[in-house]
């Protein structure tokens, strides 16, 4: 029996600190926050509880409170008040996110990141404009797809739109080949060239964004969104999907889900060196609360346990509805 190395020697409190190799910050963290033109006050939302929806008023003092916790960041998220087929109060000066915007920035220290997307605006919710596409569905809903090049222009003016309104980063997230670039271009063109980009770069098709549906508003009418977003059974072409948007000037790069795709922000991690977000989503959020609820796990641990794993694996910093009460505990 060979005992010479007896791992549990630096197991003990006291060494656990100093020899522990990854730790979660507060100042790793965003904290997702949405502002709902229809409200006229805090609507709770039922699938992510602690969370709400709240009206352009209160973004300032939602704002706060996150920064009151430590975090420093926020990524914001928009109901608007009317969706139309091209979603247009996506971009308008006056929409949801470039009020809140405006305020906050204006108000607050908080680092503004805002989600540069189509889904919450469109009638159709998908997260572009739609077309009819070939395929053998008789169904003509079935065969509709997301016409991708006429979206890029979209994106490239909602994301102009919220850096005039004052968002330090934009986020770029309906999965549309090409995004990256045609925002950076309009950024650059409109006089934006510091505003950086965080791609959601790997986002997969996946079933954990149940409850943000909700909360924001953007289910698809109808269909999914396997068109556009990655196939939960690949990895590979995670890389080659990054790759693209570090070529089109992606300055951070998001993997999406976190917790079930650790794998990828693990392979990311190694095959770039740009910094790696992960974004651990409402799913994985709603699931662990439950589980809570019902006696089965103890929130706060497994809520650390969760961003920890999330860091272990490569990122270096999360989205995470659980922002707050981390940073709380911390
Ligand atoms: C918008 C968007 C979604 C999420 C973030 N941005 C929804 C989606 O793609 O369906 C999901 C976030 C979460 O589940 O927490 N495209």
């Amino acid at each position: 029996m060979n005992l010479s190395h007896r791992p549990r020697r630096l197991r003990r409190d006291g060494i656990r600190g100093l020899v522990s190799e990854t730790d979660v910050n507060a100042s790793d963290l965003i904290a997702p926050v949405f502002v709902d033109a229809t409200a006229d006050e805090r609507i709770p939302i039922e699938s992510m509880p602690g969370h709400e929806r709240v009206p352009v008023d209160d973004a300032v003092a939602r704002v706060e409170e996150v920064l009151d916790t430590g975090v420093e960041a926020v990524m914001l998220f928009g109901i608007p008040e009317s969706k139309n087929a091209r979603g247009t109060r996506a971009w308008a000066e006056d929409g949801v996110v470039q009020e809140a915007t405006r305020r906050v920035a204006a108000e607050t220290d908080a680092y503004v990141l805002t989600d540069v997307c189509l889904c919450e605006y469109t009638d159709h919710g998908h997260c572009g404009v739609l077309e009819e596409g070939a395929g053998p569905s008789e169904d003509a809903d079935a065969r509709l797809t997301v016409r991708n090049d006429e979206t890029l222009d979209l994106l490239g003016k909602i994301a102009t739109s919220h850096a005039a309104a004052g968002a330090d980063m934009v986020a770029p997230s309906s999965m549309t080949d090409g995004m990256v670039g045609a925002v950076r271009e309009s950024l650059d063109a409109a006089g934006f060239s510091d505003v950086p980009v965080m791609s959601y770069a790997a986002k997969y098709e996946s079933a954990f964004y149940g409850p943000f549906r909700d909360a924001a508003d953007g289910a698809p009418a109808f269909g999914d969104r396997r068109h556009y977003q990655m196939d939960p059974a690949n990895a590979r072409e995670a890389v080659r999907e990054v790759r693209r948007d570090v070529e089109q000037g992606a300055d951070v790069l998001m993997v999406k889900p976190a917790l079930p795709y650790l794998d990828i922000v693990r392979e990311i991690r190694e095959e770039f060196d740009h910094p790696v977000a992960a974004y651990n989503v409402s799913g994985e959020y709603a699931m662990l609360h439950a589980a809570s609820e019902k006696g089965w796990l103890d929130l706060e641990e497994v809520a650390l346990e969760s961003l920890l794993s999330i860091k272990r694996a490569g990122a270096d910093l999360i989205l995470t509805y659980f922002a707050e009460d981390v940073a709380e505990s911390l």
